[in-house]
This record gives C-alpha cells, sequence and structure tokens, in this order.
C-alpha cells in the first residue's frame, strides 16, 4: 500500500484530535509499518480482526475483519488462519480463544481493559446465583471469560433485546452494565414482555460520558441531524435518540438513512468510520476515545506478529473455557433468525 492510497482512506478523518488525524506526511510514515505487517502476516497465516473503535491506520491498512464484538466473534469463527490478531481489548480475543481452542490468538493492546468487563468478578457472580437462585444470568460480551463461565447466555449490543425476549425465563439478571440494564427494562416493557430484570451497577466511561442536554442542543442546532446512540448510553439519551443499536447496527442504519447529517453517540472509531467511507455524510457534535480500545498501534501490532510477549498471548484453562463456550453457543443458538433488529428508528 502506498502513503498516498493509505492517505486518500484516511485524509477525511477529523475526530479524535491528533489520535486520528492525518497528513500525507503522517501517511508516509505510517505506510512502511502497514507493508511489513500485512507481508508478515501473510508469512505467518495470520488475519488481523480490527473492532471499529480501534487506530484508523489499523482499520484501513491492515485490518482483515473490521466490525463489532458480535460480528468479529463470528469472524474469528470463520477464519482458516492459525494465528489470530484481535486488535481490540482483553475480553474480545478472549472470545476469539474460546471458540479457536486450536489457534493462537494475541491481542496486542498495551492497556487492554475495559471499565465494563473489571466491574465484576466471577466471584460476583456466584454470590449473585446465591442470592438470585430462581434467575438466569445473562452477560453482556464485555466480561472476562471467568464470568462467562458462570452465566447461562451471553449477549452483545447487537443483540441483547432480542436474546433476553426469547430466553426461557421471567427472571433476568442482566450483567454487567446498568445502563444497558435500564435500557433493557424499558425495551422488555415497551415490547409488553413479562420478563422481570435486575442487573449490575457497571458503566462504560466512555458512554456514560453522553446526556440528554448534549443530545438536545444538537436537535436545536442541526434539526436535520439524526442521533444515533449505543445501548451502553443512559436511558434519557437512549429515549431522545433516532436509532439505538450496536456499533455496526450504528453504521448499517447510517448507510441506509437518507438524512445527511449524524451525531454519533459511541466511541470516536465509529464517527471517523463515517468520515472515510461515507464521505457525503456529515458528522457533527462531537465523540469520547476509549483509552483501552487507543492503546493498540501499528508497532504493537508488528510485535504480536514478530515476538509477541507473554501478555499478549490469550490462554485460557480448559474447563473454564468449556464453560464459557456454552454462555457462547446459548448466544448463537438465540440469534439464528435474529436480524438483529433495529430497537427504535426515527420516520424518514
Ligand atoms: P459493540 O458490541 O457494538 O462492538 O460494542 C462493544 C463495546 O465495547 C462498546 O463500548
Ligand atoms: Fe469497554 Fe467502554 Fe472501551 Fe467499550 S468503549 S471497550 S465498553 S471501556
Amino acid at each position: 500500500m502506498t502513503a498516498q492510497e493509505l492517505y486518500d482512506k484516511l485524509k477525511n478523518i477529523r475526530v479524535g484530535g491528533n489520535v486520528c488525524q492525518y497528513s500525507l506526511k503522517k501517511c508516509t510514515e505510517l505506510a512502511p509499518l502497514v507493508n511489513e505487517i500485512n507481508r508478515l502476516k501473510a508469512e505467518r497465516n495470520a488475519v488481523v480482526l480490527a473492532h471499529s473503535y480501534v487506530a484508523p491506520e489499523i482499520v484501513y491498512g491492515v485490518a482483515d475483519f473490521v466490525g463489532d464484538s458480535y460480528k468479529l466473534s463470528r469472524d474469528a469463527i470463520n477464519t482458516d488462519a492459525q494465528v489470530i490478531i484481535f486488535v481490540a481489548v482483553r475480553f474480545m480475543g478472549e472470545t476469539a480463544k474460546i471458540l479457536n481452542p486450536a489457534k493462537i490468538v494475541i491481542v496486542p493492546a498495551r492497556d487492554p481493559g475495559c471499565t465494563l468487563a473489571d466491574s465484576i468478578t466471577a466471584a460476583d457472580v456466584r454470590k449473585l446465583r446465591t442470592e438470585y437462585p430462581d434467575h438466569a444470568f445473562v452477560c453482556y460480551v464485555n466480561t472476562s471469560v471467568e464470568v462467562k463461565a458462570e452465566c447461562d447466555v451471553c449477549v452483545t449490543s447487537a443483540n441483547v433485546y432480542e436474546i433476553v425476549e426469547k430466553f426461557p425465563a421471567d427472571k433476568i439478571y442482566f450483567l454487567p452494565d446498568k445502563f444497558m440494564g435500564i435500557n433493557l427494562v424499558n425495551e422488555m416493557q415497551r415490547r409488553k414482555s413479562p420478563k422481570q430484570v435486575r442487573f449490575w451497577s457497571g458503566s462504560c466511561y466512555v458512554h456514560e460520558e453522553y446526556t440528554a442536554e448534549q443530545v438536545f442542543k444538537i436537535r436545536t442546532e442541526y434539526p436535520d441531524a439524526r442521533i444515533v446512540s449505543h445501548p451502553e448510553c443512559n436511558a434519557q439519551v437512549v429515549a431522545n435518540s433516532d436509532f439505538v443499536g450496536g456499533t455496526e447496527q450504528m453504521l448499517d442504519y447510517m448507510r441506509k438513512s437518507t438524512a445527511r447529517q449524524f451525531l454519533m453517540l459511541t466511541e470516536c472509531g465509529l464517527s471517523a468510520r463515517l468520515q472515510s467511507e461515507f464521505p457525503d455524510k456529515d458528522l457533527v457534535g462531537s465523540c469520547t476515545l476509549c483509552k483501552y480500545m487507543k492503546s493498540n498501534s501499528l508497532e504493537d501490532v508488528l510485535l504480536a506478529l514478530k515476538s509477541p510477549t507473554a501478555g499478549q498471548i490469550v490462554t485460557i484453562a480448559e474447563p473454564i473455557r468449556l464453560k464459557a463456550l456454552k454462555s457462547l453457543e446459548a448466544m448463537f443458538q438465540y440469534t439464528q433468525g435474529v436480524k438483529s433488529a433495529p430497537v427504535k428508528v426515527s420516520c424518514e
């Protein structure tokens, strides 16, 4: 890939300060790294899976698969490559390893945490199980493998409402996101579902920043803009959005919409994808960076391919993997036929 080709993909991106802004000079510095990574990928029979939140030079320079956590978990199953470089955070790499025990899975991030995944432990879930023995335990994919192993079914932002509605239990304990938990309660009421939902107290430090006041301000300044939010946002933000869904669904909504202006209430990576892939659409308002997702650099990806550190290689004890696999398999079972339905769509 030439510096000019890379620049053509990145030149419209104007979000996230210096983290996500590009000149031809910057692309000239990045291009040799991009080419070295792509050469090594072929040599090592490796693929790069990248979440939409990671740096745009990774998404557009070296990724073989890009998307949200649900799509990437499917991509991880379908690849023939022996090595999976999962450019995201630890829980996503763990999901790939649960599904591909014979493959080498590497997460290059220097800080692969997540405030949601780090908010609850397996011991917490075991304690909750004794407090609520008649509840089914539903975990968001943003959890550790040990937590997944204690739960009945895993969900992602793309399928949480459909799975909870279908799951054969009326008492649900959802973890770890309190905002998604409240949104789940509201959505079950809207659907007239009898589900009674309790939830844990975690939150995503990126999405909890967004407020209804911001939404009202944008509505006044840009009356034609569509407001698109992630279900990790609070209930007031969600109630005042035109569309709510996982990151891939947010992109899909924008792709199909005839509107021109959009406010994307999620990590800046999605706004960057909007600017790169939909140059005829305009982004309004601002976005927030996830320091964990952005702790992946091209240099880290190169190191992960050449000689990964022990901390970058995902390892899971087999008994835990097998238990966590059950909650992922239950998710795939309940999503068969679910077409990631939009939660709320405005009239256009
Ligand atoms: P998606 O499930 O939409 O990929 O989101 C993951 C995430 O970490 C959101 O903050
Ligand atoms: Fe976790 Fe929030 Fe970052 Fe997503 S954006 S990885 S939920 S901290």
